[in-house]
């Protein structure tokens, strides 16, 4: 071969590498960074158009409701929300919802809507529009009946690390490529640093999940409320930015949650279910006689105890291992939310749930116990979806399966007769699994 032929083989074979490695590094999470970054200080800029800063992320609001928040870098004028739902035997005529408006600051315009109830449909589409600025049409996927399968992503604690946030939510959509969307997404909490801070909700949250996994639109998010999301102020009225969906919001028929009608901060606790199983969401924040009230009721309530598995999903775990040990002994926070161990644990076990699911604790620990010589309660801790790892040992439970002090997030599925649940680091190596039939 000719000297000039080798040289021009080697060109087009270094040319060719250099795309692909030019096209990987633009799929990266530092480079979506930078550009996330750059797009949130330009839109900031009076120069700039208005755009969508939040395209529109959905939240599960009791069963068959849905809340729905979005924001703007202008007001946009007089937006419309509109939404419709199909099913094989039924479906919902379009309706139009005004959304409430909420100006943060002059460049975060904030909307959001409760719509429901959407009946036993198995697609609900919806669309912001105006004449200026409208979304594109979303689907929510709904299985309808308990036996389909239900895929639930389970994440927890990506507060102040979105570059690990990133990494995580990259091998999720690894896995979620293989097996199709999740139908839902439990967070199990802390998913900002500061909840008082604009930059924190669109650095550390939104735009980690609109540039890397985009399912935030169509995967209604089951939010369990973490000590760092909250204005702490517990003001009767709402100052919360955005997960505000539970508070001073009118009720809805059918909703097991009791009416939310001042605004007040202590009102996060729902409940849903999700195929077979029944989740009961609680606020660790808040150990109030009004929680421990709804606690009971629900675990009592024919929805819970007619439910083939039983979940409950509170932030603070009631076994914690890990922590910074001067924060733990100096500062006393090893006080800090027992009482889910001390009042609720016991109501776990009488009414046997299965499965408690935290955050918090910046690692994974599982434990599956039998107590009362036949029953079985599992406690899984998931903190792990980027924040600063916990890797102090501070307490021995001796009562953990595994323990694994690594980023992860578990792929949670739930059919008929069976719950499996698979953890995975951010290599998409699997961590931990176990599952319940019956
Ligand atoms: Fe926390």
């Amino acid at each position: 071969m000719k000297h000039y032929v080798r040289l021009w083989i080697l060109f087009v074979f270094l040319q060719i590498l250099i795309l692909h490695k030019l096209y990987g590094a633009l799929e990266s999470p530092w480079v979506l960074a930078i550009k996330s970054s750059a797009s949130d200080w330009l839109s900031q800029q009076t120069v700039y158009p208005c755009s969508f800063r939040k395209l529109p992320m959905v939240f599960e609001h009791g069963d068959g409701y849905y809340y729905v928040v979005w924001e703007t870098t202008c007001s946009s004028e007089s937006p419309l929300f509109k939404w419709w739902a199909d099913g094989e035997s039924t479906s919902k005529p379009t309706q139009y919802i005004e959304p409430w408006y909420k100006k943060l600051d002059n460049s975060h315009h904030r909307y959001a809507v409760i719509f429901g109830p959407v009946g036993e449909v198995s697609d609900v589409h919806y669309q912001v529009m105006n004449f200026r600025l409208s979304t594109k049409t979303y689907t929510i996927h709904r299985q309808i009946s308990s036996s389909d399968h239900h895929r639930v992503l389970v994440i927890s604690d990506n507060q102040n690390g979105p570059k690990e946030f990133r990494e995580v939510l990259s091998t999720v959509k690894s896995r979620y490529a293989k097996i199709g969307s999740p139908h839902a997404i439990l967070h199990v909490g802390d998913a900002v640093q500061n909840a008082n801070r604009l930059s924190d909700w669109q650095g550390q949250l939104f735009s980690p999940m609109e540039d890397i996994v985009d399912y935030q639109h169509g995967s209604p998010i089951i939010f369990v409320p973490g000590n760092h999301d909250h204005d702490k102020a517990r003001r009767p009225d709402n100052k919360n930015l955005y997960p505000d969906m539970y508070h001073g919001i009118r009720s809805t028929e059918g909703l097991s949650k009791d009416i939310v009608s001042n605004g007040t901060y202590h009102r996060f606790f729902h409940s849903v279910s999700v195929g077979s199983a029944r989740i009961i969401v609680l606020d660790a924040e808040c150990p109030s006689a009004e929680q421990t009230a709804f606690l009971k009721r629900e675990l009592e309530s024919t929805e819970f105890q007619s439910a083939r598995f039983r979940i409950v999903s509170v932030h603070i775990p009631p076994f914690i291992e890990f922590w910074d040990p001067f924060a733990w002994n100096i500062k006393n926070e090893k006080h800090w939310g027992e009482h889910v161990r001390l009042e609720y644990d016991s109501l776990f076990r009488k009414y046997g749930v299965d499965l408690v699911i935290s955050g918090h604790q910046h690692n994974y620990q599982r434990a599956t116990i039998e107590y009362n010589g036949k029953n079985i309660i599992s406690y899984a801790i998931v903190g792990g979806a980027g924040g600063t790892l916990d890797l102090v040992r501070v307490q021995d439970w001796k009562m953990y399966n595994r323990t694994y002090l690594g980023h992860h997030f578990v792929s949670l599925s739930i059919s008929n007769s069976k719950l499996e649940w698979l953890a995975f680091n951010v290599a998409g190596s699997v961590i931990d699994r176990f599952s319940i039939e019956r």
